[in-house]
C-alpha cells in the first residue's frame, strides 16, 4: 500500500512538501480614486473597498506601503464624462493627478495604470460609439493618447483592459514615439465578458448605459480563443499577459503558461464580493477561503495576482511566517 499520509503527519512536514506558495511579492491591490474632496465612499457591493479622493488617498497608500506588496492598480473616476472620453487623456484628469500624487509620496510603489475608456465615456462603453456600435479602429488613437498621458504622469506599467483588436501594438508604438520605450505593457489579453464584474462597475461607476460588452470581451465558453488572444498580444509587444477573471478560468491560466511570459490573473470584484458576503454571514472562514483561492490561482500558473484581498492576505502571510 502506498502511504501518502506519511507526508501529511504534522504541520512541519506539510510545510516541507508544499508545492505552491503565495508571497506578498505576487500581489497587486486595485484602488479607486474619485474626483472631489474629502471623499472616502464605501462601495456597497464590495465590503472593505472605498473610493478615495486624492486628498485622502494617503489613508490607503500607507497601508499598501506597509503591506510590502509591490504596488497597486489605479482606476480613476472622473466627474466629467463625454462621448470621446476626454478626461481619460487630460493631463489634469483624475487618474493623472492620482498617479502624480502616489509617485511623489511613494516613488518606489509600482503604479499600474488601467487603460480603458469606460470610466470616462458618457455611454460607459470601452470604445468610441457610433450608431450603437462600438468602433475598434477609431478607439485605438484614444487609448494610445491615454496610455501616453498616464506614462507622462508617472505610471510604471500600462495595462490596457478594453479588448479592442490591435491595441497593444498601437499603444506600444505611441509609448515608444513619446520616449517611453522602457514602460512595460501588461495586457488584459484574455478578458472574458463576465457577470463577475458587476461590483466593479458600482465601484468605478462604469456600467454601459445600453447593451453589453459581448462584442469586444470574450465569450466565457472559449478557451482556445483565449490562447489565440494571448499569443497575438505577445506578438504585438505585450510584456505581461493577463487572464481575467481568475477562479472560473484556472484552465485558461494553466494553458497560458506555455508562452513563458509573466502571467497575471485578476481575481475580480465578484469573486471578492462572494467571499466577503459568505464570510460576513459566518458561512465560511474568510482567511482560509482567501488563502485557498489565492494558492489555487498560483497553482494553476499565475505569477501575479491582482486582488482586492491583497492587504488582508499580506497581513495573514506575515503572521504565518
Ligand atoms: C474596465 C475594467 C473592468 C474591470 C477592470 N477594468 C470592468 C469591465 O470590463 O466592465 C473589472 C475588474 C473587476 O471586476 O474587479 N474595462
Ligand atoms: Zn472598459
Amino acid at each position: 500500500m502506498k502511504r501518502f499520509r506519511r507526508l501529511r503527519a504534522n504541520s512541519q512536514i506539510r510545510r516541507l512538501v508544499r508545492e505552491t506558495s503565495v508571497s506578498r511579492a505576487d500581489l497587486i491591490y486595485p484602488i479607486f480614486v474619485a474626483e472631489g474632496e474629502n471623499i472616502k465612499n464605501p462601495v456597497d457591493s464590495m465590503p472593505g473597498i472605498y473610493q478615495y479622493s486624492v486628498d485622502r488617498l494617503d489613508e490607503i497608500l500607507i497601508q499598501i506601503s506597509q503591506s510590502k506588496i509591490p504596488g497597486l492598480l489605479v482606476f480613476g473616476i472622473p466627474k466629467h464624462k463625454d462621448e470621446l472620453a476626454s478626461s481619460a487623456y487630460d493631463s489634469n484628469g483624475i487618474t493623472q493627478r492620482a498617479i502624480r500624487h502616489i509617485k511623489s509620496k511613494y516613488p518606489d510603489m509600482l503604479v499600474i495604470a488601467d487603460v480603458c475608456l469606460c470610466e470616462y465615456t458618457s455611454h460607459g462603453h470601452c470604445g468610441v460609439v457610433k450608431d450603437s456600435k462600438i468602433l475598434n479602429d477609431e478607439t485605438l488613437p484614444l487609448l494610445s493618447k491615454m496610455a501616453v498621458s498616464l506614462a507622462q504622469s508617472g505610471a510604471d506599467i500600462i495595462a490596457p483592459s478594453d479588448m479592442m483588436d490591435g491595441r497593444v501594438a498601437a499603444i506600444r508604438q505611441a509609448l515608444d514615439e513619446n520616449g517611453f520605450i522602457d514602460i512595460p505593457i501588461m495586457s488584459y489579453s484574455a478578458k472574458f465578458s463576465s457577470a463577475y464584474y458587476s461590483p466593479f462597475r458600482d465601484a468605478a461607476e462604469s456600467a454601459p448605459c445600453f447593451g453589453d460588452r459581448k462584442t469586444y470581451q470574450m465569450d466565457y465558453a472559449n478557451g482556445r480563443e483565449a490562447l489565440r488572444e494571448i499569443e497575438d498580444d505577445i506578438s504585438e509587444g505585450a510584456d505581461i499577459v493577463m487572464v481575467k477573471p481568475a477562479l472560473a478560468y484556472l484552465d485558461v491560466i494553466k494553458e497560458a503558461r506555455r508562452y513563458g511570459y509573466p502571467l497575471a490573473a485578476y481575481n475580480v470584484s465578484g469573486e471578492y464580493s462572494m467571499v466577503k458576503a459568505a464570510a460576513q454571514n459566518g458561512w465560511v472562514d474568510e482567511k482560509r477561503i482567501v488563502m485557498e483561492n489565492l494558492t489555487a490561482i498560483k497553482r494553476a500558473g499565475a505569477d501575479i495576482i491582482i486582488t482586492y484581498h491583497a492587504l488582508d492576505a499580506a497581513k495573514w502571510l506575515e503572521e504565518d511566517i
